[in-house]
């Protein structure tokens, strides 16, 4: 199964190997650059049948640190179009973007709160701070949530121009939209907070102003914390009935990491240890889902998608180590393929 194709509205991918979104922290003005040009770029001659751009802010305080990609403006996607041209032209791979929002986890430097004077203040659903250590976050007024989903939709819009096949929203980890599911982070008594319809409604409101920007060929992803390992935390049943809300709402594929919202929360980690999270909200919400975490091995993302416990398996570390990772793959099983033609070569060995 991980060498066929798979379909998300008309965005047919050629395989099951996602890049999974990783923060490079090497932007200036929140610009890709050539790094981000040749990094990218290798990942698609690499074979994976879909990439996604890094973390990539709405406004300027969306970023977790001041090297963060971003498009709250036209310089930054243009910048990025350019990659997504060289990956359209060179590759079979399609290219998506996470669009983020780093709320009260922003104005960092190696995960380490900066003063406002060299970052910003933060923002959150709650002034209560990620660490006890770190400035209290303001807390967003309704019309500031209002501007916030327009960021959010004005962001999209700039990536359906600059030819993003897949978009991402980030809801995981502990950023602004997480802060706003869980009740840990978010204890607001207006219509953003308190039951479970309310602290969903920031995500909903969301995808629908994203999806008014998108089309057929461009999908809807969502990553959320499958669980954030904490009493009277978000968990896996809420990420279920997210799940379900966000199919409602045409979410493509729910993309299942988990943690990032409390600060020391125990995550047990072993290989595939989010896989089960995929499988659960796959099984029971009856939605597409994206398995994350320590998957590594051809053999291992296989069995995933045999045993139906995802549709697409998302790597990140390893595909830093290894940027072929899905062509080697296709190579052991000798579907050429899945090479680009140019390095078809590589199979004559006198
Ligand atoms: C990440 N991760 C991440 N996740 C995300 O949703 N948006 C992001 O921008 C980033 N940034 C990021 C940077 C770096 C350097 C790493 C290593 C990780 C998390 C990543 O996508 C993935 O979920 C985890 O790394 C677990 O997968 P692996 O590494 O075990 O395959």
């Amino acid at each position: 199964m991980l060498y066929t194709p798979i379909k998300f509205r008309n965005v047919e991918l050629k395989n099951r190997w996602v890049m999974s979104p990783m923060c490079m922290y090497s932007s200036e003005n929140g610009l890709a650059n050539d790094f981000h040009y040749v990094h990218y770029g290798s990942r698609a001659q690499g074979g994976v049948g879909l990439l996604i751009v890094e973390a990539t802010g709405v406004e300027p305080r969306g970023r977790i640190t001041n090297y963060c990609t971003g498009i709250w403006n036209d310089e930054q996607a243009a910048e990025l179009k350019k990659i997504v041209k060289f990956v359209h032209e060179n590759s079979d791979s399609k290219i998506g973007i996470q669009l983020g929002h780093a709320g009260r986890k922003g104005s960092t430097w190696e995960s380490k709160q900066i003063p406002v004077e060299e970052g910003w203040e933060t923002i959150a659903p709650s002034p209560i701070p990620y660490h006890p250590s770190e400035r209290i976050p303001h807390e967003l007024s309704s019309e500031e949530i209002k501007e916030l989903i327009q960021n959010f939709k004005d962001a999209a819009k700039r990536a359906v121009e600059a030819g993003f096949d897949v978009i991402e929203i980030h809801a995981a980890h502990g950023y602004l939209v997480h802060q706003f599911l869980s009740p840990l982070s978010n204890t607001r008594t207006d219509n953003y907070g308190g039951s479970f319809a309310n602290r969903i409604r920031f995500l909903l409101e969301i995808v629908d102003a994203v999806n008014e920007e998108l089309n057929d060929d461009v999908a809807l992803f969502v990553r959320i914390s499958g669980t954030e390992y904490a009493e009277n935390g978000w968990n896996i049943e809420d990420s279920v009935k997210l799940a379900k809300e966000l199919k409602n709402h045409s979410v493509d594929l729910v993309d299942v990491s988990s943690g990032g919202n409390i600060h020391g929360a125990k995550i047990p980690v072993y290989d595939g240890y989010q896989v089960p999270f995929s499988a659960q909200v796959r099984n029971e919400a009856d939605v597409k889902t994206g398995a994350v975490g320590l998957i590594t091995k051809n053999q291992q993302a296989e069995e995933i998608l045999q045993k139906g416990e995802a549709d697409l398996i998302f790597v990140a570390r390893e595909i830093l180590r290894n940027p072929y990772l899905a062509v080697q793959g296709s190579f052991e099983k000798n579907e050429e393929c899945f090479f680009p033609h140019q390095y078809l070569r590589a199979k004559i060995s006198s």
